[in-house]
């Protein structure tokens, strides 16, 4: 039986709130950074314990300007090393690689799915200056670890926590312990506004490179158009006015406008929900599907750690069975998608050659994984009937 509607993997969760601030958005005649922005970046920064966020046009612009900024202030050159896991959305490494950086893979945990800091260590070199710890799935990384090699090594961090947002882990938010943190809000993202990223940071000055990186490189005086009404006096006026049109680097063009922003508030003001709705479906998934185990390794969450469940992953004990079942799956309207492949594409194998033997837990993934979606679209209805349809599927194939 074909369910009547897709079970897609994402879903954009448009209530009320956000229509109210969309059209206050268009009422006001006002679409680029305004007071939209300002507040989502507030209340975005602060649920994650951090004190600036830089809001961008997507993710992997937030990503790339971040490093950007990192690489300027500490004096990075080009062809040093930045550690990325082998598994991982593939702007994870195409951002190092923009930035005129070596990318240095280092194998996955098989069970977190998340970086091994246990082989982290033995891929450090004299050029190597970064970490970019991802929280894949929904599940923050093991960062007691990472930070204490990093600590050791004398390495700086950019959490790409695109796929993660608002959970806690080993006490602390996710996103609050590297020099910066990086989050998307795509579609089928947990936040989502169409397009649209954020880079999260203590540091003032990383802050305000990532703003200029992405404004064109302009000079921080003029960085949006408020900038010279705040000012009290004829002379600071001119300071602004003559460096409006001042580029003090090479930048990119990654603004965003305030509909996403009106967007990304209305969400962000309703957190809880969800995230809260994510953790209740992941765990009725795993509830009915837990008699399979002998089929299906299922997400777990380790102790002291909460886990968002932007996607439901999954993967198959036994390789062959993999493509059928994702096939059976789709023909039930039931949406799939591979687990973030990455090693094995077109364009790496061009660039690195065959990695499969160098990272077995990455290729294992790559060959036995796959996701379903988790968000709030999914009900108690859909909820039965995937799992009903899985239990189906090993009736007939076991
Ligand atoms: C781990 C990871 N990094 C980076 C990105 C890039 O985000 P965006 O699509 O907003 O550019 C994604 C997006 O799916 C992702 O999953």
């Amino acid at each position: 039986m074909k369910y009547p509607v897709q079970i897609g993997v994402g879903c954009a969760d448009i209530t009320d709130l956000e229509k109210k601030y969309v059209n206050e958005v268009l009422d006001s005649g006002r679409l680029s950074y305004g007071k939209f922005s300002q507040a989502f970046e507030g209340k975005f920064a602060a649920a994650h314990d951090r004190k600036f966020a830089v809001l961008s046009n997507s993710g992997t612009s937030s990503l790339q300007v971040a490093l950007a900024a990192m690489k300027e202030k500490w004096n990075w050159s080009d062809g040093d090393e930045v550690i990325v896991p082998a598994l991982t959305f593939i702007a994870t490494s195409n951002i190092v690689l923009q930035n005129n950086m070596k990318v240095v893979f280092v194998d996955i945990d098989p069970i977190t799915y998340n970086i091994d800091p246990l082989k982290i260590e033995a891929v450090i070199t004299a050029k190597t200056r970064a970490i970019i710890p991802v929280h894949l799935f929904g599940l923050p990384c093991d960062m007691d670890a990472i930070l204490e090699i990093a600590k050791k090594h004398n390495l700086k961090i950019l959490e790409d926590s695109c796929e993660t947002m608002l959970v806690s882990a080993q006490g602390h938010k996710v996103g609050s312990r590297g020099d910066i943190a990086c989050f998307s809000t795509y579609m089928a993202h947990l936040i989502v506004t169409g397009v649209g990223g954020l880079s999260l940071t203590n540091d003032d000055e990383l802050a305000i490179m990532m703003k200029s990186y992405l404004n064109h490189g302009r000079d921080s005086i003029y960085l949006k158009i408020d900038d010279d009404k705040n000012t009290n006096s004829s002379e600071s006026l001119f300071q602004i006015v003559d460096r409006r049109f001042s580029f003090i680097r090479m930048g990119y063009s990654y603004r965003v406008t305030e509909m996403e922003a009106a967007l990304g508030l209305a969400q962000i003001e309703r957190k809880d929900e969800v995230i809260e709705t994510r953790k209740k479906n992941a765990a009725k998934m795993t509830d009915g599907l837990n008699e399979l185990e002998k089929y299906l390794q299922l997400p777990s969450t380790p102790d002291g750690y909460e886990h968002a469940f932007m996607m439901y992953p999954i993967v198959l004990k036994n390789a062959a069975a993999r493509d059928p079942l994702i096939i059976f799956l789709e023909e039930r309207n039931i949406e799939t998608r591979y687990m973030v492949p990455l090693i094995n594409q077109p364009y790496y194998l061009d660039l690195f050659g065959d990695l499969a033997a160098q990272f077995p837990n990455a290729d294992y993934v790559n060959k036995h994984g796959f996701y379903i979606g988790c968000h709030k679209g999914i009900g108690e209805a859909e909820i039965n009937f995937i799992i009903e349809t899985f239990k189906e599927y090993f009736s007939k194939n076991a």
